[in-house]
Formats: C-alpha cells, structure tokens, sequence
C-alpha cells in the first residue's frame, strides 16, 4: 500500500520532493504487484509549535519537517493496523522518521521485536550537535534509535525507540568521523561496498538469520543512493563506490525470500536531477526484486 510525501526540506538540495509521482510514472504500482494499491499524498500535520523544534542552523526546517513526519506516521500507522504494507514514497530520507516510528510502535505493541535494513551510502547518524550540514536527513536514524536532539519532530507522542543493535546500514561508505564513532559505540552495523565484496553477502544473511531467529519483523528503508551514481544519478547527494544494480537486486531478492519484510521506504529519487528518468525506472526495477515481481527485470531493460 503505496503513499508519497512530497516533502525534500531535510536534503541540501531541492527536488526529491518530485519522487512520489515520478515513482508512479516509473510503474511502482505494477511493481509491487498484483492487488497493490496507491493512497495518494500525505497533507502535513499542521505544524504545532514544539518546544525546542526551531533549531536554526543546527537542524534546518524542523518545525516544517515536523509536519510532514506526523503525517507520515499517521498514514503508516494506519496501513499497519490494516494489515497492508506501508511503502512511503519520498521525499528525502527525514521522513522515514514517520514510517520507522509508526513499525517501531507497531513492533512494540506485537511485542516482536524490529529490525532495520537502511540502504544508504551515508549513516544518517549525525545529530544536531555533530551534523556539519544541518540537514536533517542526514539525522534520521539517529533520532530514531533515541540519539537526543530530534525528539521535537514527533512532538508529544516519542515513539517506541529502535535497538541500534538491531540496525544494519547496508552500502555505507560516506560517513562523517563523528557520525561513524556514534554508530559504532551504538552498535550499529555499517556494512561498506568494499565489505560486502570481499564477503559476499555474508554480512546481509546473518542479519536475516538473526531477524528470523528472534521473530522479528523488518522495516527497509531504501535510499537510492545505496546505488552507484553511474546507474542512479538522480540524487542529491550522490557518492562514488556505489552498488550495481545487480548487488542491489540481490541484496533485495534476500530480503524478500526472508519473508519478514512489514515496511519500506524509498526515498532521495530527485528527478530534477535525473536523466531521461532513468534513475526512477531503477529504482522501481528494483523493487521488482523485493516484491517478487522482476521476472529477471535487470536482464531485460539491459
Ligand atoms: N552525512 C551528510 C550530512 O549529514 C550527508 C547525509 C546524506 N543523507 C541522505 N539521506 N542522503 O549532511
Ligand atoms: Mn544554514
Ligand atoms: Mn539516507
Ligand atoms: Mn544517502
């Protein structure tokens, strides 16, 4: 059950907010296969004044991304407590902030516990305090596995915090030094590009082993920049090293044959800095590979 959030105020630069409907015209819906269906766009949660929301440069626009992650939250929550599948087409990856919380109470209430896949070449483990940007989808998993700084985004109602013990980012190789020290005392596992070829996808199996060995349930969120920018050019922060489109079906065809998925994100598709849609069209290509509905969809668009 797709929704989009139109919504790129946590990104340096502008345009991911177009994702959801180039997405769509991408054939996201086909995708995700039969009986999938698309709810259209969240309206911001009018943004009530939080205390301590407005951070200025330290994290930029949060009372406006503030709304946008309760209105995410509240669609998310709502298609869980359906029994569908929430899928949020962004926007920039702040918004996950919404859709994580809303598993992580889902999670809570099942008394099962969450696990997190964040395909990403960066961390999104700075905080207000070690950001050099003031971007906060460079803040989000942070605030999610209860870093302080951020608690403002969802204003009364925190939700239940994600074990960081529990998050592998997958593809990471563009961390900033004080953000890969967080994760590390964390316990977050970063697994590199260069990681994964050296060990195959060692590290990806014994996640999925440990997610079915404690019945949890899998939360994806996947930023497009997990892949290389030869491929997926239209990001705005794209980063060298990335993952072929093959290593990124696999990857995705592992979570799928794991069958534990509950929730996905794929966000930072910037189509203004696309070429010839193509990043889209990957993009939604690859989600074939997590839905079960490639029929060997790489092979073909070669
Ligand atoms: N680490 C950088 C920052 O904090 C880049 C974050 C990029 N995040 C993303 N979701 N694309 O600003
Ligand atoms: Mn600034
Ligand atoms: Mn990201
Ligand atoms: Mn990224």
């Amino acid at each position: 059950m797709s929704f989009g959030a139109t919504m790129d105020l946590g990104a340096s630069r502008r345009g991911a907010a177009g994702g959801p409907l180039a997405l769509r015209g991408a054939g996201l819906l086909s995708a995700l296969g039969h009986g999938a269906m698309d709810r259209g766009d969240v309206t911001p949660a009018e943004a009530a004044p939080v205390a301590g929301a407005d951070m200025g440069h330290a994290a930029h626009s949060l009372p406006a991304i503030a709304g946008w992650v309760q209105a995410v939250r509240a669609q998310a929550a709502a298609i869980l407590a359906e029994g569908g599948l929430p899928v949020l087409l962004g926007g920039d990856h702040s918004l996950p902030m919404g859709s994580v919380a809303a598993a992580a109470d889902h999670a809570a209430r099942l008394r099962r516990p969450l696990f997190v896949l964040w395909m990403d070449a960066h961390g999104d483990f700075n905080t207000p305090a070690t950001s050099g940007t003031g971007n906060v989808h460079g803040m989000s998993l942070a605030a999610l596995c209860g870093e302080a700084g951020l608690g403002a985004v969802w204003g009364e109602d925190a939700p239940a915090v994600v074990d960081p013990s529990r998050v592998m980012v997958l593809g990471a190789r563009d961390l900033d030094d004080d953000e890969a020290a967080l994760m590390a005392a964390r316990g977050v596992q970063a697994v590199s590009v260069a990681a994964m070829r050296r060990d195959g996808m060692a590290a990806l199996a014994g996640f999925l082993d440990r997610v079915a060995a404690e019945d949890g349930l899998l939360h994806v969120s996947f930023d497009i920049d997990v892949v290389d920018p030869a491929y997926a050019p239209g990001t705005g922060t794209p980063v060298a090293g990335g993952l072929e489109p093959s290593e990124a079906a696999e990857a995705l065809s592992m979570v799928s044959g794991g069958g534990r998925l509950m929730s996905l994100d794929i966000v930072e598709v910037n189509p203004a800095l696309d070429q010839q849609h193509r990043t889209a069209r990957l993009t939604v290509g690859l989600m074939r590979y997590l839905f079960g509905t490639s029929m060997d969809w790489l092979r073909q668009a070669a």
